[in-house]
């Protein structure tokens, strides 16, 4: 198919962001990727990493490739085509990078990713996942997304948030999501009488959430560590509570990226908004049209 033309909506980017370490950013990231592929095969999702963990490169690298180019040759270059690479589950990927020192050296302005992503042939969705910072890459990230998911697990998490939103050039675009709910035990110091006192401080302090949250899941915990390789919520944890909440994350974020007001309408008559609670396929139906850069 050829590369579709870049108008300023061609691409849209989702950024993870938390200052707050292992609140489930990375987790988040990469399985959102998978669910939203798995919504819409037609829509292209690239993943990157703005960490030095990899945990990007091991769960969607496919066993034999070769180290090549990396996140900072490519945004030292201005743009991600070469460095971008086909993974497991059909989400394309860029190779995180061991040198942050040099990615940083690209990152002298705000706006320097979201230029390199502009300026790659690319339409779609591009995910980025976020290092437990708020530091110069992060911002990037920050003012590179149309949307931003802040998760919160407990209060130091909600804390973060307040930073973020300060930083934030939109903070409209910024939406809390809780993660790590325990749902195992009411006395728990983690579970629901905590989620309901997070729930209750995001409301009283008026910040866009998601109505989903994720539960704290065993399972998911031993598809992240039982070898070096993360496997899937989607296709690993089928029949739980938190492939469930997966999906519906996935359709929330479908919509909560709805194209801002002043962008350019892709057709002339754009379909109605499908019913909050409508049929996910319609949305689907909807969401291609608005997106949908590549004239198919
Ligand atoms: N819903 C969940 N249920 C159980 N364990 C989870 C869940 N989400 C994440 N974890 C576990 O919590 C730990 C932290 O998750 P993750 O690495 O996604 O967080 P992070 O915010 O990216 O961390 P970091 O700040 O180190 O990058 C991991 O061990 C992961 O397996
Ligand atoms: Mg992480």
């Amino acid at each position: 198919m050829p590369s579709p033309s870049l108008a300023p909506d061609a691409i849209r980017v989702l950024a993870v962001i938390s200052n707050k370490g292992g609140v489930g950013k990375t987790t988040v990231a990469t399985n959102l990727a998978i669910f939203l592929r798995a919504l819409d095969e037609d829509l292209p999702i690239l993943v990157l990493s703005t960490d030095d963990q990899r945990v990007v490169d091991r769960m969607f690298g496919v066993t034999d490739a070769k180290p090549g180019r990396d996140l900072a040759d490519g945004w030292a270059r201005g743009r991600l085509d070469g460095v971008i690479q086909t993974g497991q589950y059909g989400v394309d990927w860029v190779p995180s990078t061991g040198d942050l020192a040099a990615l940083r050296g690209s990152a002298e302005s705000p706006a320097a990713l979201r230029a390199c992503l502009e300026a790659t042939a690319r339409s779609g969705l591009v995910i980025v996942d976020t290092k437990s910072d708020l530091e110069r890459l992060t911002v990037c990230a920050l003012h590179a997304a149309d949307l931003v998911i802040a998760p919160v697990a407990d209060h130091a998490s909600l804390l973060e948030v307040e930073k973020l939103l300060s930083l934030a050039p939109h903070p409209a675009r910024v939406r809390v999501l809780q993660t790590l709910v325990d749902r195992r035990t009411r006395i728990s110091p983690s579970g629901p009488l905590l989620a309901r006192a997070l729930r209750d401080e995001i409301a009283r302090r008026g910040w866009r959430r998601f109505d989903v949250e994720l539960s704290r899941s065993p399972r998911l915990e031993l598809l992240n560590s039982e070898s070096d390789r993360p496997r899937s919520v989607l296709h690993d944890a089928r029949g739980t509570a938190v492939h469930r909440e997966f999906r519906r994350l996935a359709v929330e974020v479908m919509r909560a990226l709805e194209p801002r007001e002043t962008a350019p309408p892709r057709v002339p008559a754009p379909p109605a908004r499908p019913a909050e609670r409508g049929d996910e396929r319609d949305l689907l139906r909807w969401f291609r049209t608005r997106y949908d850069a590549s004239g198919r």
